[in-house]
């Protein structure tokens, strides 16, 4: 049978019982035709299932499982296949436990380094996290099991997050805050979306048509079923007609009334109860056929193979910020732990991502037999004898070669619910770092954090290995990365700002009565900070390593395309350095000249490569229209303007290494609809405008340079200045210059106008 069969045989109460859930976590079953009940369970840093009391905070029990670290560490890794092997992990583990949909990734921007759920989200750049997050869904979904991306969108915050309106204007809404959704979709298809709390310019988005059905299905083609988060359902009615399927958590009969009631009140067309439950089925079907294939359920062996790719993704994620000939580590170093968070790391993030973990690595224990002794420096919980913990390290300081302090948030700091306030760590920490680098000796920071933090101390301390929130491999990866067993190879998947008032959304963050304005429109993250040219602590893309990598070559196929046509770019790496390693080569493009404003440049490719030393690998990049559009209200689509763009390539955003021009033609037209008070630099950008009002000026343009006019008057210069003054003119006052009529004007408009 198929979701349209079923339906047919259902009634109308049975169609609306499917559109909310049975009870917290599964959805409503038919008895009478035979249908079961499906489990969705969190995420996505691993399996959070209940068996017992249920909730969407993390705070109640849920089964022993392994917990991998969090996106924002996963982003940091810029390795899809690793994404996708850790959907397809998550997956399988989905399959053994019986659960067909994984809530989860969340894939929102993080317009503010403080949003308290940043570290479950992975980028500031849309087009990293898109492809992180369709890797990731791919990898899940590969397994038979739904995913569920969340949280459909502009929720950037957790501040009133259920109520909050967040106004965004269209450019930004799709350049930034929705291109990674659409990128997901087109590339890994989702079966399902988790739709957000907060409203978008008005209205909330569990009943917001616009975006459910419009954008979401119309112009991404999303074909799966929408879903609210747990309590984000607003009017049944409502919802169903803006494109909304399912309501969660679900238990009482309120929705399936509502829904049965409006449609027989006549005021819901039951087609579109019948599109709802399709969707919904559509997906049920999908995963029973999967369900076919049996998984035998976990044992200590799938724990331990999970828990050993957890820390090989800790490995791969963790960015080496700092280092200054302290690591790695020399074997017979005398090496001083420091910190509370070298025996009890901090490893995941609070809320409804929180996982049960069977086992999680300390570096203290990992780092046995390797001659590290340890202190604990700072007390978390207990900040009265800070002092005294500071001095006690002080002292111990005095036998080692290498201290290495073992910092970060703790849980308190940052959580679902709730937005940090600033973004330093707990003052002790800062100064105990502070003390510690003071001593002479060789000092390295360890940070344990799931977004930016400050550091006041980076100038006086030797290194800095920040491991984020890296899950239950997080002491034993710290190890081996400190001690050159694996090398550091991730790269910041944000920036961090020297302070928080560094960044743009400042003023209108969390917004009046959580009410944001996105008034720093497309200018987030490294978008803003290099077009302002601020100064920051590290820029986006920056990791260092152990080895050195050289960029040589680059090279294109075509140095001018149309933006029907693809170009290919491709460059030579070469690993220069003593250790095997990986590099994330990161392509970015610019344009070079504009008429609106925008970023010096975007990243728009990117990939990682393993090399031994000595040797040397290719890559290349293909790039075609999004490459070098940017959206076009007047058009409500992406739009290339002609023109010359660079193609840079690099080691970080700030760290391009080698470059290459590209001419590409735009082909689409823009709509002309000029009047009177058009500027004359708008009407020669359409190709109308050029090919009809281009001729006019060229004669007087010509006229004034061979001293017609009396521009020469003006002196040197004086020409180009008028020809300057008259392309920023309204197109009437060529009539108030003598050059036109006012008749001739309103011809030329006409015949522009078409
Ligand atoms: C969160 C979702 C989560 C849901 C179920 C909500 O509070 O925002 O991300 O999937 O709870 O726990």
């Amino acid at each position: 049978m198929n979701a349209k069969e079923m339906i047919a045989k259902m009634t109308l109460e049975e169609k609306a019982s499917i559109l909310s859930g049975s009870d917290f976590w599964h959805t409503h079953g038919v008895e009478r035709l035979d249908l079961p009940e499906f489990m969705m369970c969190d995420g996505p840093n691993g399996l959070r299932k209940q068996e017992g009391k249920p909730d969407h905070l993390g705070i109640n029990g849920s089964i022993s499982t392994v917990c991998y670290p969090t996106a924002s560490a996963v982003a940091s890794s810029f390795d899809t296949d690793l994404a996708m092997k850790l959907g397809e992990v998550l997956g399988a583990e989905c399959r053994r436990e019986d659960v067909s949909m994984l809530l989860g990734p969340g894939l929102n921007m993080k317009r503010s380094p403080v949003c308290g759920r940043n570290f479950e989200y992975f980028s500031e750049d849309p087009y990293l996290a898109g492809k992180m997050a369709a890797a990731l869904v791919k990898g899940v979904q590969s397994r038979g099991v739904s995913a569920c991306p969340k949280h459909f969108a502009t929720n950037n915050q957790e501040y009133r997050r259920m109520s909050g309106n967040s106004t965004v204007d269209e450019r930004t809404l799709f350049e930034i805050y929705l291109t990674a959704f659409e990128l997901m979709i087109k590339e890994a298809d989702p079966k399902s979306i988790m739709c957000s709390y907060n409203q978008l310019n008005g209205t909330y988005l569990s009943e917001n048509k616009y975006m459910l059905t419009d954008v979401l299905r119309d112009k991404f083609g999303f074909s799966g079923f929408v879903v609210t988060d747990w309590g984000a359902g607003k009017g049944p009615k409502e919802g169903v007609e803006a494109g909304l399927d399912l309501v969660m958590p679900g238990g009482t009969d309120e929705h399936k009334n509502a829904i049965v009631e409006a449609v027989k009140s006549g005021e819901l067309d039951e087609e579109k109860v019948d599109r709802a439950a399709e969707r919904i089925l559509n997906t049920f079907f999908w995963t029973l056929e999967n369900k076919a294939e049996k998984y035998e359920p976990s044992s200590d062996a799938t724990r331990k193979a999970d828990y050993e790719f957890a820390r090989e993704v800790a490995e791969n994620s963790a960015v080496l910020l700092k280092n200054n000939r302290v690591l790695p580590i020399k074997k017979g170093k005398k090496v001083l732990f420091v910190g509370e968070f070298a025996q009890k790391p901090r490893y995941q993030g609070s809320g409804s991502s929180h996982i049960n973990s069977a086992f999680v690595s300390d570096a203290l224990d990992a780092a046995e037999g390797r001659g590290v002794s340890f202190v604990r420096g700072y007390d978390t919980k207990d900040r009265k004898n800070s002092h005294i913990l500071r001095q006690e390290a002080v002292d111990a300081a005095e036998g080692a070669d290498v201290i290495v302090i073992f910092v970060g948030l703790p849980g308190s700091y940052e959580s679902e619910g709730f937005d940090r306030t600033d973004i330093n760590l707990p003052a002790e920490q800062d100064k105990l770092i502070d003390e510690l680098s003071h001593l002479g000796k060789k000092t390295v920071v360890v940070l344990h954090n799931g977004a930016p933090v400050a550091m006041p101390w980076i100038d006086s301390v030797d290194a800095v290995l920040d491991m984020f929130l890296a899950g239950d491999g997080v002491g034993e990866a710290a190890v081996r990365l400190l001690w050159g067993e694996v090398n550091p190879s991730g790269k910041l998947s944000e920036t961090y700002p020297v302070k928080l008032s560094d960044n743009p959304s400042y003023l209108n963050f969390p917004g009046d009565h959580g009410n944001p304005i996105y008034a720093e429109g497309i200018f987030i993250g490294y978008r803003f900070y290099e077009k302002t040219r601020r100064q920051v602590l590290f820029p986006f893309g920056f990791g260092l390593t152990y080895t050195e990598f050289e960029y040589m070559d680059i090279r294109i196929d075509k140095d001018r395309i149309s933006d029907k046509d693809t170009a290919t770019v491709s460059i030579d790496i070469w690993n220069v350095g003593r250790y095997k390693g990986k590099e994330v080569v990161q392509l970015y493009v610019s344009d070079n000249d504009c008429r609106i404003m925008r970023p010096l440049k975007e990243l728009k490719g990117f990939t990682k490569i393993e090399l031994e030393p000595g040797e040397k690998k290719t890559v290349s990049f293909t790039l075609d229209k999004r490459s070098f559009a940017y959206y076009e209200t007047s058009i409500h689509d992406y739009y290339v303007e002609s023109g010359d763009f660079t193609i840079m390539i690099g080691a970080s955003s700030a760290d391009i290494r080698q470059t290459v021009p590209i001419y590409v033609e735009g082909t689409t037209d823009l709509p002309c609809h000029f009047d009177n008070f058009s500027a004359i630099s708008d009407i020669m950008e359409s190709r109308k405008g050029k090919e009809i009002l281009g001729p006019v000026l060229d004669k007087v343009f010509e006229g004034m340079r061979s001293g017609e006019s009396d521009a020469d008057q003006l002196g040197e210069g004086g020409t180009e200045m008028m020809e300057k003054m008259i392309m920023e003119m309204p197109i009437i006052n060529l009539s108030g210059f003598g050059i036109m009529t006012v008749e001739e004007v309103a011809g030329l408009l006409s015949e522009i106008n078409g």
